[in-house]
């Protein structure tokens, strides 16, 4: 067998509205990688909106079909170097979250304070099934936390475009446009 390809991926979480599609994609951009996002992937393999997926299927499909994503994705990290967007909830599946473990993706928790996050959703409310009133929100957010702080890198997007978002990441993590993150 020859040497195994190089590994460069990079993972973002974070709640509803922390940025994750905006800045991933201006950290591709920036690298010269490739952009994913996850919930775009789970809606182009199923042919259905989430907000869809939730509706007729319930959520427990929606997991699953975002398990195979993030399956997918690490696997065609090996051909190119990734950045991809997680869905909020992506991290609360044991299996997506032991797959980036194994992977040994870069994960990054984007952050920024409640009610920033949840003005950022509210144009977009009726495409988020899990966008409740403040309470649940806020307790939605929280019992999420656990997970998002497993990152190496937490970054605040309130009051920053997606580019200085980006930038600080690129910078913390010393990635350059050809750097590779992980190697085996
Ligand atoms: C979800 C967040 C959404 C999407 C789905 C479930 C969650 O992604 O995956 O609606 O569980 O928090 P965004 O965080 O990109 O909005």
């Amino acid at each position: 067998m020859g040497a195994q390809p190089s590994l460069r991926i990079l993972f973002l979480t974070g709640f509803m509205g922390a940025g994750k599609t905006s800045v991933g994609r201006a950290l591709a951009a920036r690298l010269g990688w490739r952009f994913v996002d996850l919930d775009e992937r789970v809606e182009q393999q199923a042919g259905r909106r989430i907000a869809e997926i939730f509706r007729d299927s319930g959520e427990a499909e929606f997991r699953s079909a975002e398990i195979a994503a993030v399956n997918q994705v690490v696997q065609e990290a090996t051909e190119h170097a990734t950045v991809a967007a997680l869905g909020g909830g992506t991290l609360t599946q044991p299996q997506s979250a032991d797959r980036l473990r194994q992977a040994g993706a870069a994960l990054v928790f984007l952050d920024a304070p409640l009610e920033v996050l949840r003005q950022r959703c509210q144009p977009t409310a009726s495409l988020r099934p899990l966008f409740g009133d403040e309470g649940a929100f806020q307790q939605l957010y929280e019992s999420r936390l656990a997970d998002y702080r497993r990152a190496s890198l937490r970054v605040n997007t309130a009051n920053r475009t997606p580019e200085e978002a980006a930038a600080e990441i690129a910078l913390a993590l010393n990635l350059n446009r050809t750097d590779e993150i992980y190697r085996r």
